[in-house]
């Protein structure tokens, strides 16, 4: 799927799918006589009437030079004639879900005056790129059909000179999510027997292949044992797979600058251990390396759009399995920090894997260290699917990334991380419980890693509602990977 940004006037050229944008009161986002005579025609049908999302396809409309024309709805425009942000969200939406199933060859998107009141013209294009690349994502490398291509090669968005620079930018930035997202979204729907530790280390050092900026080291268990990683290392007690932890570094500014770093959860399967998981949807239990995806696509992202910062990725990727040699419930281990940890279960595995990350991060004198992990089912009770749960130690970070979250769409939700909340963690036997008990589940587990972050600015997102949907839809979500790109792209 190609996109270019063109000016064009709507009915000069013989266009194979025609979309345009029509408000209730019925004006287009382009003027054209025949066009509006049309319009007119259709809401006295009452088939259409520019409600935001609606939808109308109309195959070789008389009078209009264009093989096919797809109306979208934009909703009620203000007295400024503008539309709301949701109500555009709403439109490409279905625009995208059209463009799937279409069977022209390319399509010209009309883009001209949807004014936007709180966004500009680079977030719309954006945006139009990443739902189109969205809807058009597939995942049928294990299948022995391979499902249909999309018949869409190229789409032309239209607009204005003015608007021009701005449409190209926001096709930039929408073209490199869409490959960071992809590739989040490949790696959370491999299966657990294709997607190991190892599996994440060979995709991380792919990445840095041919690219000046970026560079990969694996920690192997060996390592791990020398820097006293006693937490982590526990997890991958029982499995015989072995456990990785990944390091990808960006220089794209001043070595002066300090890296924002992105660490993620990478436990490829999480059966519970010895505090064994029940069966029914333990499949899901494949998704529980979503965090690394998404700091792995993210770094995807920021390759293509070559950004000035300085980010360090790192995965600590790891199975959670039951085997002879597994951790025990109430095992007491010591975490590269010194303190020592009571595992009281051993489901309880993505914050002992992270605490380890976490405190080896310090060598790097971040200016912000932020952690992505599957963590808890309680997080999914409390936000569900559409917010990531989001805690911080530092109130501007914790403010930059509810913005990125506004701006991208991908929404986080902030939750409290107060002192009062510590108590549950507290241990008869060691420095820390690995469980806070039945109460405010997702809230605790953030507590744990506060005590091995608190040596520099940290925000922690529970992605476990959004990394992946259940039931039919059944896949990963791409996310946070748009909510992180728009974190740094807002830091340059
Ligand atoms: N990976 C899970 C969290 C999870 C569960 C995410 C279901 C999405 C859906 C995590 O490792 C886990 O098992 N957490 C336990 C913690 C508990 C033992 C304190 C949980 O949430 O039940
Ligand atoms: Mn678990
Ligand atoms: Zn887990």
């Amino acid at each position: 799927m190609k996109f270019i940004v063109k000016s064009a006037t709507f009915g000069k050229q013989k266009d194979a799918l025609a979309v345009i944008f029509v408000s209730i009161d019925g004006t287009a986002s382009v003027t054209n006589k025949a066009l509006d005579q049309l319009i007119s025609a259709v809401f006295k049908l009452g088939d259409f009437n520019g409600l935001a999302g609606q939808t109308l396809n109309i195959s070789c409309p008389e009078s209009l030079n264009c093989d096919r024309l797809l109306m979208i709805g934009l909703g009620k425009r203000n007295a400024q004639e503008q539309v709301t942000e949701v109500q555009y969200l709403k439109a490409i939406q279905s625009l995208a879900t059209s463009c799937k199933v279409s069977s022209a060859k390319d399509a010209c998107i009309y883009l001209n005056n949807t004014n936007i009141d709180t966004r500009d013209y680079s977030w719309q294009t954006q945006q139009l790129v990443e739902k189109v690349l969205y809807s058009q994502y597939r995942f049928d490398q294990l299948k022995s059909s391979k499902s249909k291509p999309v018949s869409i090669k190229k789409i032309s968005v239209v607009c204005t000179r003015a608007q021009q620079k701005q449409a190209m930018t926001g096709l930039k930035i929408g073209n490199a999510i869409g490959s960071g997202s992809s590739l989040c979204r490949d790696l959370g729907n491999f299966p657990g027997n294709v997607c190991t530790p190892t599996y994440l280390a060979k995709e991380a050092k792919r990445l840095a292949r041919g690219n000046k900026q970026l560079s990969c080291k694996i920690l192997e268990e060996k390592d791990m044992k020398t820097l006293g990683m006693g937490s982590l290392l526990s997890v991958s007690a029982g499995s015989d797979e072995p456990a990785k932890l990944i390091q990808l570094e960006y220089k794209g500014a001043a070595k002066s600058q300090q890296p924002i770093v992105l660490v993620g959860k990478g436990i490829t399967f999480d059966t519970g251990g010895i505090s064994l998981k029940p069966g029914g949807g333990m499949d899901e239990m494949k998704f529980d390396m979503c965090g690394a995806a998404s700091v792995l696509g993210t770094m995807q992202t920021l390759i293509e759009l070559a950004l000035p910062l300085n980010v360090v990725a790192i995965v600590a990727a790891s199975e959670n399995m039951p085997n002879g040699n597994a951790t025990k419930p109430g095992d007491v281990v010591t975490s590269m920090s010194g303190k020592t940890i009571e595992i009281l279960n051993t489901d309880a595995e993505g914050r002992l894997v992270l605490c380890d990350a976490l405190t080896y991060v310090e060598r790097f004198k971040p200016a912000a260290v932020i952690d992505v992990a599957t963590l808890t089912g309680a997080c999914v009770i409390a936000l569900g699917k559409h917010a990531t749960g989001m805690y911080s130690n530092s109130d501007a970070l914790a403010a930059e990334l509810l913005d990125a979250g506004t701006i991208s769409g991908d929404k986080a939700w902030r939750m409290p991380l107060w002192d009062e909340y510590q108590q549950q963690l507290k241990s008869n036997f060691a420095d820390i419980a690995n469980i806070g008990g039945r109460e405010a589940g997702s809230i605790t587990a953030a507590c744990f890693l506060a005590r091995f972050a608190d040596k520099y600015d940290w925000a922690h997102l529970d992605i476990a509602g959004t990394a992946w949907l259940s039931g039919g839809q059944k896949g990963s979500t791409g996310r946070p990977v748009s909510l992180l790109v728009q974190y740094l792209m807002n830091k340059v």
